[in-house]
């Protein structure tokens, strides 16, 4: 059976993964609130939608790549979705049960599925998807997974506890951390008066080098903002963190720091830039 895939939201992360779908011979349906940033992929082969219930009709599997979870309910209401459909729910969008209760509502199968990775695995189908939803859903929603991915990692045969989602957050608590604490490694590095290139290379190849860390150093020390990551989905990714470990009753000290470095950064006019921009803060 063929699948074809509805792809709502094609910012930097879905941009690249229609690309990938289109490239897996799946036919395509796209919308985006902005709709130039989906003609490319109309140029590509896929049918570009004027509003996501045209995107959504007659697919076997939905996809949301939107910000955050706030616009994924509001896109969502307005697609409304035929029961029966699959819903790939691929935004980071925390640990709200809203989601799976909208889909539980609609009648859809809901498949928890956020990604690991960022613009250049994106562009490359070379993400890494985690993925929650039960075992009977697999078999189609797995095609649009190879499509943009790597590799799959089922946590769960249940998406309603968000399992999946669950591991992205601990997983971009340590992002968020490396990055936040990169910018702030070089900024105090200038502020001394040391070469940041000295520390960069006083850790280089030894225990406590990262290659992340020479990336977004290198990045920050170009003064190269281009986003892969942008600092506003920073800040939001790690205010949700924050969130669901207060909920779980665990302070996190390192992890607020960074949501509100990132925040600063983001109303600072930054916003739209790479979350490297941490060190601008
Ligand atoms: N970039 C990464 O490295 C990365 C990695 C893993 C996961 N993620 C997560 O994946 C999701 C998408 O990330 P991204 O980097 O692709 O973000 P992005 O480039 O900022 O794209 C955001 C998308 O959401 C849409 N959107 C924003 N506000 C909206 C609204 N009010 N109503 C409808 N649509 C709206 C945007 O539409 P417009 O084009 O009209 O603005 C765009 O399609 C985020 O949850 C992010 O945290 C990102």
């Amino acid at each position: 059976m063929t699948v074809t895939v509805a792809l709502l939201g094609t910012g930097i992360m879905g941009a690249g993964m229609g690309r990938n779908i289109l490239a897996a011979g799946l036919p395509l349906r796209v919308w985006n609130r902005t709709a130039e940033k989906a003609r490319p992929l109309a140029d590509a082969g896929a049918v570009l939608a004027a509003d996501p219930a045209e995107a959504v009709a007659g697919a076997d599997v939905v996809v949301t790549m939107l910000g955050d979870g706030h616009h994924v309910r509001d896109v969502m209401g307005r697609a409304a979705p035929s029961a029966g459909q699959v819903w790939a729910q691929m935004t980071t969008a925390g640990v709200d049960p809203g989601l799976p209760e909208l889909a539980g509502s609609l009648g859809l199968r809901f498949v928890d599925a956020p990604v690991v990775g960022t613009r250049a695995p994106a562009e490359s189908g070379q993400l890494l998807v985690l993925a929650a939803g039960a075992p009977e859903v697999r078999d189609t929603v797995q095609p649009v997974f190879d499509a943009v991915g790597r590799a799959t990692r089922w946590v769960a045969d249940d998406a309603s506890g968000l399992a999946a989602s669950r591991l992205k957050l601990v997983v971009n608590s340590w992002v968020l951390a490396v990055t936040a604490a990169a910018g702030e490694a070089v900024a105090l590095a200038e502020a001394l008066g040391v070469d940041p290139q000295a520390f960069l290379d006083t850790v280089g190849g030894g225990p406590l080098d990262l290659p992340y860390l020479q990336t977004k150093a290198a990045a920050i020390l170009a003064r190269d903002w281009t986003p892969s990551f942008s600092t506003a989905n920073a800040a939001k990714d790690g205010e949700l963190i924050v969130a669901a470990a207060a909920e779980a009753g665990v302070r996190l000290d390192v992890a607020a720091g960074a949501a509100a470095r990132f925040r600063r950064a983001a109303e600072a006019g930054h916003g739209d830039d790479d979350m490297a921009a941490a060190y601008l803060a």
